[in-house]
């Protein structure tokens, strides 16, 4: 085990909500992997569980997080928690020199939200408030956020930037409480000089660890295009329904700006690395995206491509809520992270694609 002091004092660590999750384990895995910047952080993971894989009632860490323990052959620190736990959070604020926090931790399903508003409101919105009044509490004033590109509703302009309107046209519960989420930190930066809050918008992430042992676990049916793709490509499913062909798009099917994950965790690399940075304080929202978008039918022939699978589909009728096009502009990532993705869409494809034929069922074995 890491010793958690370096001496006499505290190491400093990295706080990480909803560390078990999708996005989540593939920063945690990125910011182990940086050895020659954060060797001397300690990574503490809290999340609740609710849609991480958990081999055991007994065991003391979900898979995510065990793989990434034998990838890397690091420990990190691990609290089953839910972020609305006040007193449980300050115990982790108390064994820990905690030095900032990237919080995930979310419920994210945009159609549930629209049959269980208040689920989503409590676990998004109040969670967050509960973990920045904890972190107020210990003087813990530095945040990495995960927003969505959602709370720009329908775009009004493409490519969109950070200076598009937010929080109009939002048409699920989901994507409100990303909004709202957004506003709430914009009015205590604005209250407190302390705060340092980065906004990171991503658009659509998909594919996997190159490794292939961590990836997307969605339970159920996924909502999203990859993961469906990828499960029918594996014959979990039996075809794709692809939701509208009567969009103003080059194929008529919708456009989106599909981003690696990988690629995304290093964009909140980046984004400490700006905390660092003398006088960079307040509420700062910032795109990550790779500034391209592909359509659904350009996305099953790519991923056909990469697996050498068949992807059947079959075109139904435009999913409500859904709009035709948005891609990012990521200019404002360019110049403030230094960062830019790197990863093509046959990457994406390939490492979807590995990950779902390694781990047909997720991170279920049976
Ligand atoms: P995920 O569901 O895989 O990960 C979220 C993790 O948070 C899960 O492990 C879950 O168990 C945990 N969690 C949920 N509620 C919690 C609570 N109250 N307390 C503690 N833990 C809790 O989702 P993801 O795709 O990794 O998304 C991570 C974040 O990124 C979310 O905030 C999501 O809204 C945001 N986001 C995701 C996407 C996407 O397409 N995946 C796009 C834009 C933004
Ligand atoms: N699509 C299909 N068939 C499916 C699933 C999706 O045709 O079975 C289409 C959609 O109509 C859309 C595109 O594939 O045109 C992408 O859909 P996703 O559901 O994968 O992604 P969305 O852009 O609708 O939304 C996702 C997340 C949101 C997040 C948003 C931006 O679900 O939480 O990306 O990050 F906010």
């Amino acid at each position: 085990m890491t010793p958690l002091t370096n001496g006499d004092t505290m190491r400093p660590a990295i706080l990480v909500t909803g560390g078990a999750g999708y996005i989540g384990s593939h920063t945690v895995i990125t910011l182990l992997e940086r050895e020659e910047e954060y060797s001397n952080y300690d990574i503490v993971v809290v999340d609740n569980l609710s849609n991480a894989y958990n081999r055991a009632p007994n065991e003391k860490k979900p898979e995510s997080l065990r793989v990434i323990e034998d990838l890397t052959n690091k420990n990190l620190h691990f609290y089953p928690l839910d972020i609305r736990d006040a007193e449980g959070l300050s115990r982790v604020f108390e064994n820990h020199n905690i030095d900032c926090v990237i919080h995930f931790a979310a419920l994210k399903a945009v159609g549930e939200s629209v049959d269980k508003p208040l689920e989503y409101y409590q676990a998004n919105i109040t969670g967050t408030g509960t973990l920045l009044e904890v972190m107020r509490k210990y003087g813990v004033y530095k945040l990495i956020y995960s927003s969505s590109c959602t709370v720009y509703g329908e775009p009004e302009r493409l490519p969109l930037d950070e200076g598009h309107p937010t929080g109009r046209t939002l048409t699920s519960p989901y994507g409100r409480s990303k909004y709202f989420c957004e506003e709430m930190m914009k009015d205590l930066c604005t209250s407190d000089k302390n705060w340092m809050v980065i906004s990171l918008r991503y658009f659509n992430p998909v594919g996997a660890h190159i490794s292939g042992r961590i990836g997307e676990d969605p339970s159920g049916i996924p909502n999203n295009l990859m993961p469906y793709i990828a499960q029918v490509a594996i014959g979990r499913l039996n075809e794709l329904k692809v939701f509208g062909n009567d969009y103003k798009t080059s194929d008529g099917t919708g456009v989106r700006d599909y981003i690696h994950v990988v690629d995304l965790a290093e964009g909140h690399v980046k984004a400490i690395k700006l905390f660092q940075q003398h006088g960079f304080g307040g509420f700062h929202a910032i795109n990550l995206g790779t500034g391209t978008g592909y359509s659904v039918l350009e996305m099953i022939s790519a991923f056909e491509r990469a697996s050498g699978r068949k992807v059947p589909y079959k075109i139904v009728g435009r999913r409500s809520g859904d709009i035709a096009a948005n891609y990012a502009d990521v200019s404002l990532s360019h110049r403030l992270l230094g960062w830019r993705a790197i990863r093509t869409l046959d990457d994406m494809c390939k490492d979807t694609w590995r990950w779902q034929s390694a781990n047909p069922n997720g991170f279920k074995k049976v």
